[in-house]
């Protein structure tokens, strides 16, 4: 699959590289594509990966996963004239100067907010719920993390599963893209407890059932 990963800081360059693995084509979509940080990712991913700016990376792909800080929202919404009919995967959380919690106080979540910038796009909000550090590796000993993904396009929601499984999490399914609020809430529960209580960032989520 061809894959555009607005972003290439610690979330976008840890599925970069994992994607990159597993065969699919990245176009990392950056404001710099010459900024040493950008070639050295490239150099290292081989020939799976490139880059491009913001729109030439969104328009080369039909699947977009967005990666960049919530403050450069307004920046990437003017770069890109719009996304319609394509796949938007948003890993963002919605960090009002910096403040987990702030996000909670928003009228609506992040993902509905996206959604409200790209009204064309079929947007999944996942990925947005661990560190970067469980991105790249979700095994936990013998137990695997769990990754939820929520959105309104079934066949967009299969794509998330699909490229959430192969990174090797257990996906599950949490409902329409309202449920986004749900999932920022796990973000900045997963905040809380890595930085207030002192846990750390190598902590994951897993849903257990019977
Ligand atoms: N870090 C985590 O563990 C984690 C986990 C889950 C979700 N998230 C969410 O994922 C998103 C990215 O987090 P991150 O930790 O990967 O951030 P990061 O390492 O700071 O990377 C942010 C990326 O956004 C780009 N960017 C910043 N301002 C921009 C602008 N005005 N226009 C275009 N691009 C811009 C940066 O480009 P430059 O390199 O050019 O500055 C960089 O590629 C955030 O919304 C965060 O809340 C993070």
């Amino acid at each position: 699959m061809k894959l555009a990963i607005l972003g290439a800081g610690s979330v976008g360059s840890t599925l970069g590289r994992a994607w990159a693995k597993q065969g699919h084509t990245i176009i990392f979509g950056v404001r710099d594509v010459n900024a040493p940080k950008i070639q050295t990712l490239l150099m290292e991913l081989g020939e799976n990966a490139q880059a491009a700016t913001l729109a030439e990376a969104a328009t080369q792909a039909e699947t977009i996963v967005l990666t960049v800080t919530w403050d450069a929202m307004p920046d990437v919404v003017e770069a890109i004239d719009n996304l319609d009919g394509k796949i938007l995967l948003d890993c963002t959380n919605p960090l009002v100067a910096n403040q987990l919690d702030a996000a909670l106080n928003l009228a609506q979540s992040g993902g509905e907010q996206v959604a409200a910038w790209f009204p064309g796009a079929k947007v999944v909000k996942v990925l947005n719920q661990v560190g970067w550090e469980t991105m790249a590796d979700p095994q936990y000993g013998a137990e695997v993390a769990t990754m939820f993904y929520a959105g309104d396009d079934a066949g967009a929601k299969q794509i998330a599963s699909q490229l959430v499984t192969e990174l090797g999490f257990e996906a599950i399914d949490a409902g329409s893209l309202q449920a986004s609020k749900f999932l920022e809430s796990i973000a900045v529960f997963w905040g809380q407890l890595a930085y207030g209580q002192g846990l750390g960032r190598n902590i994951a989520w897993q849903l257990l059932k019977r």
